[in-house]
């Protein structure tokens, strides 16, 4: 991941940008100095060097005189260069095979003073040199020097040569203190461009925490706004940070005229459904009576009409069940006020299950109350909603597990919470249809409970009574123990009212 600059973050790029740009003109701005303090040196050794030659040349008169026979056994010294010099003079009766030295030294700055050696003085009179000043390397203790051949009017061949070493130990003097202020300068450009990109950034990060803040927000349902936005300070949209800023906050506004709109329609449905299942209750009343009425009718009536009548009265009481569940649903979504009275929940499964045990005598029904009910602490809530739910666990229980099936009805406290237990050894819930248990409408067996007149509202009613008593349901299923949790809080830590949930 280091090594790939595309997932680096923005502050290492404009930081490793910013620090290799510096390098990279440091190093050009370096060279060219050294190269320019190079040459420039170089020149003036040169010049000392032509100075020289003339001299000895006879050419015009020179500013120094370097070694000529009136000073044959003293070693002047070369102006400027600490006094190093290299002199060779080669009598006029040398030829390439036999060398006759006139004048072999050289002197250092330090005072010190050597000669050349057979070998060196050989590669000097081969060398194609000229008047015009050339390098010689002669390796060892005498390193590099400037040599120029000047042939001398009485026939000798001069060779003069200034060393190359100071020029070197200046370079490199140079080089360094170049090296070393560069080092200074990237410790400072580096520190002061992460102080610099951190601060500049910054306000890009309160953007980003904004959106982060919105995202968290539970925008699902229900009448939702996002009150975040990001600071005035920071939409200014003549700066980059700011058209972010700007856009962002111009989105959340968007967003929250889309919210309200869901809202509303989302409010229209529910009241279509509250009136439509409102408006049906009285003609399915009126037909489950008539039905009622021509049952009883005296006069003989074909075995056939009274099946139809018998089926009409049924589905129309399923039918009743169904409004009334959508209304219900329809009322808990609106968040309509449920009543708050203090409900003794063990009175509830007692009786319930008392009733299931009558309806279905086929099923082991099992109380699991606690010892002390006189101390048992009673709910706050809406007793018929709460009853209802006990009844949806219980008959969920019996119509959804074959005939012999145990089915426990348990009741404890838990800190601040009542829990309220359905348990069955039953067959189980499907896993892959637990996810959708508490959507309405839903059935993981289907074409087993549609004839038996199921509608798969049952656990959505269970979930939102629930809810809006402020509680929570559970489910854990195997083959062998289905086990419904329900969960309510005994101080209602808010007014009873699902608009918050809704
Ligand atoms: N104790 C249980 N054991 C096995 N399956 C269950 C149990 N409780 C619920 N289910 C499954 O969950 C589904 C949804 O239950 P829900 O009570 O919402 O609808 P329903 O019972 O089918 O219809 P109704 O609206 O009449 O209650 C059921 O159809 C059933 O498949
Ligand atoms: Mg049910």
């Amino acid at each position: 991941m280091i090594l790939n600059p595309a997932r680096w973050t923005l502050r290492s790029k404009l930081l490793a940008s910013i620090v290799t740009l510096f390098i990279l003109v440091l190093t050009l701005i370096g060279a060219a100095t050294v190269l320019s303090m190079r040459t420039s040196l170089m020149k003036q050794v040169d010049q000392q060097l032509i100075d020289v030659e003339r001299a000895v040349g006879g050419g015009p008169a020179g500013t120094t005189e370097l070694g000529g026979p009136a000073d044959k056994d003293s070693h002047p010294r070369a102006p400027g260069l600490g006094g190093s010099v290299l002199r060779l003079t080669l009598d006029a009766s040398s030829t390439p095979h036999s060398l006759v030295v006139d004048q072999n030294y050289v002197s250092s700055a330090t005072g010190t003073q050597l000669t050349l050696s057979q070998a060196q003085i050989r590669s000097l009179a081969t060398a194609d040199l000229g008047t015009t000043p050339k390098t010689m390397d002669f390796d060892g203790s005498l390193g590099r020097y400037r040599v120029v051949r000047v042939p001398k009017p009485d026939g000798d061949i001069a060779f003069i040569g200034l060393p190359l070493a100071p020029i070197d130990d200046n370079i490199r003097a140079l080089a360094g203190n170049i090296a070393l202020m560069g080092l200074l300068g990237l410790v400072t450009i580096g520190g002061a461009s992460f102080l610099l990109v951190r601060r500049n950034l910054r306000p890009l990060q309160q953007v980003a925490a904004t959106a982060e803040r919105v995202s968290e927000l539970p925008l699902g349902r229900g009448d939702v706004r996002t009150d975040e936005r990001v600071p005035v300070a920071l939409t200014d949209d003549h700066t980059e940070v700011g058209t972010v800023g700007l856009a962002l906050n111009n989105l959340l506004d968007h967003v929250d005229s889309a919210l309200d709109a869901r809202h509303e329609s989302e409010m229209q449905v529910r009241q279509f459904v509250a009136d439509a299942s409102h408006e049906l209750r009285t003609p399915l009343a009126s037909i489950r009576g008539y039905a009622e009425l021509s049952r009883r009718e005296k006069e003989p009536v074909p075995v056939g009409v009274t099946h139809a009548l018998g089926r009409i009265e049924s589905e129309a009481g399923r039918m009743t069940t169904l409004v009334e569940d959508l209304l219900l649903l329809a009322r808990l979504d609106a968040g309509r006020e449920l009543e708050r009275e203090p409900v003794d929940l063990t009175r509830v499964v007692v009786e319930t299950v008392s009733d299931l045990h009558a309806a279905g005598p086929e099923h082991v029904w099992h109380l699991d109350l606690p010892e002390d009910l006189e101390d048992f602490p009673e709910v706050i809530g809406d007793e018929a909603r709460l009853r209802q739910v006990v009844i949806n666990l219980l008959a969920n229980a019996r119509r959804h597990t074959p005939a012999g099936t145990t089915v426990t009805a348990g009741l404890a406290r838990r800190d601040d919470d009542v829990l309220l237990t359905v348990t069955d050894d039953g067959p189980g819930i499907p896993p892959e249809f637990m996810p959708h248990l508490f959507e309405r409408f839903t059935r993981g067996d289907a074409a087993r409970t549609r004839t038996e007149g199921s509608t798969g509202l049952g656990l959505s009613i269970v979930d939102a009574v629930v809810a809006a008593h402020h509680g929570t349901v559970r489910v854990e299923s195997r083959p062998g123990r289905t086990c419904f949790t329900v969960s309510l809080p005994l101080e209602d830590p808010r007014p009873s009212s699902q608009e918050d949930r809704s």
